[in-house]
């Protein structure tokens, strides 16, 4: 047989092989890059409209025509007119059409092939590298993975590969982010699994003395650097702690964030006291310092600031006020697990802390908390407070007449056991989640349309959850912003990329506040020591309801084991979505 006939039946050979291939692998198409099959007969490159394109004939010939013709229309080569007439799903056709297309650049003569490699080598800098050697496909196709080779790992930019892929999930397209390839939280080692084995094996299973416990409380007073760590069975235990400690009495006020976690501000509530809300700062979405003191009142006792979604708040301006009306302050860092502020650890910025060791945390723990002070008073009622207020605990002789309030707010050695070993990969832990962001936030705020989280370069943002805005005005697009936030939401969730929104009301638009059910009754706020009327409205709070309808928050989805290359494909996807405005707007919301 001549060369030529053998060349041609090893291609045919060949682009059987491509088109079972990539009918069994999911393919990854990198944008702005040329992608290169082999045989090399299947030349896929992008197009301007951000279509790929069957390349085979020299530059300014018949076929260019065509090509232009098909970059507009969305086509992906002569196998289109196929796959239309043939009612097949979306991926399916393209897999036909590419194999088809494969075909026919199998039977293609000499000069055709010669002109392709030239217009190959034309592709921009950086993307024509992708060639894929005859070993390279074998293997490839032998693992039935995907025989589209990324010549660049660059991911900005993207570029989606056909009309099926650039469709979009929520309009039945396919999803960009590979399923499972999102690692769940919190990562379990050897070495929690052991620790706790070991709490069973001693038998101590609980107690504020026990070894776990009290190794716990030592381990994370040195992390944050207060002198006290007090460790209880929640984060609302250790809030409720702190607001017991700063001696809140029934009718006294405390100012607190509009929006958080309930129990940042029921933890008031379940010490008769009374809750004043000041709205969020529109970039940090913290306490906005600026508006504390209109809230102060003479029964005004306490500050609780939330270093909501572990960022610090501004706690020098907090502190200055807090000085200035003679209030205390309470961190509320459930959520800011080795934050730094001003080179101080979140957790030490005031007079008291709470930390929730909830298994979705930073630290996690399955269920607890760690309440943190440098105040030995405040350590002292606090510890009281976790167990029935028991102050004067004689070895010999329990028999104290119980003469204030306590709680049961004791943790257990399986929570203790599990956590410490965590409080030393944390720091690392976190540092994963920074550059995840950092990622994130450097390729998304190329997208117009999207915002990324604000970091003052005073202190550092541990991600417990990546809030971001969305501008729909300055898409020039006339939907509303929360109507806007609903379809991307939509959108980003059918590609794969876990947003949502948290909680959806601030918290005095609860109806635990709104309509002051709390007790029954209106108590505490109808109690006789609550000297005025307070009402509670969400639209008092307008910052954090316009935060409420513009933003989405990832969460766990940062969180190692998870990295870059997740990373890549949620920002793939961001621009996929943000790419078609025309397609998002048909998304329904
Ligand atoms: C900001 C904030 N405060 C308080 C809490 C309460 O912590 P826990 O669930 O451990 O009681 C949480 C937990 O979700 C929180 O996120």
């Amino acid at each position: 047989m001549k060369r030529g006939g053998v060349r041609k039946i090893a291609g045919v050979l060949g682009s059987i092989a491509a088109f079972a291939a990539q009918w069994g692998g999911s393919s990854i198409y990198r944008p702005g890059q040329c992608i290169l099959q082999f045989p090399p007969r299947i030349y896929l490159r992008p197009c301007a409209s951000g279509y790929l394109s069957g390349n085979r004939k020299p530059p300014g010939g018949k076929r260019r025509k065509f090509l232009e013709r098909s970059a507009a229309e969305g086509p992906t080569g002569p196998g289109d007119k196929f796959r239309k007439q043939l009612d097949m799903p979306s991926r399916a056709r393209f897999h036909f059409s590419a194999a088809f297309d494969s075909f026919r650049n199998a039977t293609m003569g000499r000069k055709a092939m010669k002109a392709e490699s030239k217009e190959r080598s034309a592709c921009p800098p950086g993307t024509a590298g992708g060639r894929i050697s005859r070993r390279g496909f074998l293997k490839g196709a032998a693992l039935g993975a995907p025989l589209v080779l990324a010549a660049s790992g660059g991911v900005g930019g993207a570029t989606v590969v056909s009309t099926a892929q650039k469709k979009l999930a929520a309009l039945g397209g396919p999803q960009a982010v590979p399923r499972g390839l999102r690692k769940g939280w919190p990562l379990i080692t050897e070495e929690e699994k052991a620790a706790v084995m070991k709490v069973l094996e001693r038998g101590v299973l609980w107690g504020t003395g026990a070894p776990e416990t009290r190794a716990l409380e030592k381990e994370w007073a040195e992390f944050i650097g207060t002198k006290h760590c007090i460790a209880t069975n929640g984060g609302t235990a250790a809030l409720h702690m702190g607001v017991a400690a700063a001696g809140i009495e029934p009718g006294d006020e405390v100012i607190t964030c509009a929006y958080s976690w309930l129990a940042t501000a029921s933890c008031i509530v379940h010490h008769n006291g009374i809750p004043r809300f000041v709205d969020i700062q529109p970039r940090t979405f913290n306490i906005d310092p600026a508006k504390i003191e209109e809230k102060i009142t003479p029964r005004t006792r306490a500050i609780i600031p939330v270093h909501l979604f572990g960022l610090p708040a501004d706690m020098d301006e907090v502190k200055a006020i807090a000085k200035k009306h003679n209030l205390i302050v309470i961190e509320d860092a459930c959520q800011s697990h080795g934050a730094m502020y001003k080179g101080k650890r979140a957790g030490n910025l005031a007079d008291m802390a709470a930390f929730s060791l909830n298994a979705t945390k930073n630290l996690p723990g399955g269920e607890g908390g760690l309440f943190n002070t440098n105040g030995d008073e405040y350590a002292d009622r606090a510890d009281a407070l976790r167990m029935f207020n028991e102050i004067e605990l004689n070895p010999h002789f329990r028999g104290r007449n119980f003469s204030e309030f306590g709680w049961n707010y004791r943790t257990q050695e399986f929570t203790a056991a599990f956590t410490r070993p965590r409080i030393k990969r944390l720091d690392a832990e976190n540092a994963v989640r920074q550059a995840n962001a950092a990622y994130l936030t450097k390729h998304l705020s190329q997208i117009k349309g999207v915002i990324p989280p604000y970091v003052p370069s005073d202190r550092t943002h541990v991600y417990h959850m990546y809030r971001i805005r969305l501008n729909a005005a300055g898409l020039g697009l006339s939907v509303d912003a929360r109507t806007f936030r609903r379809k991307v939401q939509r959108a980003l969730s059918a590609e794969g990329v876990p947003v949502g929104g948290w909680k959806a009301q601030p918290i005095p638009s609860q109806n635990l506040f709104r309509l002051k059910v709390g007790y029954g009754k209106g108590c505490p706020w109808s109690c006789p020591h609550s000297h005025r009327e307070v009402v509670y409205l969400g639209e008092d709070y307008p910052e954090t309801l316009k935060m409420l309808g513009d933003s989405l928050v990832m969460g766990s989805a940062l969180y190692p084991p998870n990295g870059i290359e997740l990373m890549k494909h949620y920002v793939n996807a961001f621009e996929k979505v943000f790419g078609d405005m025309d397609q998002l707007m048909r998304v329904s919301a």
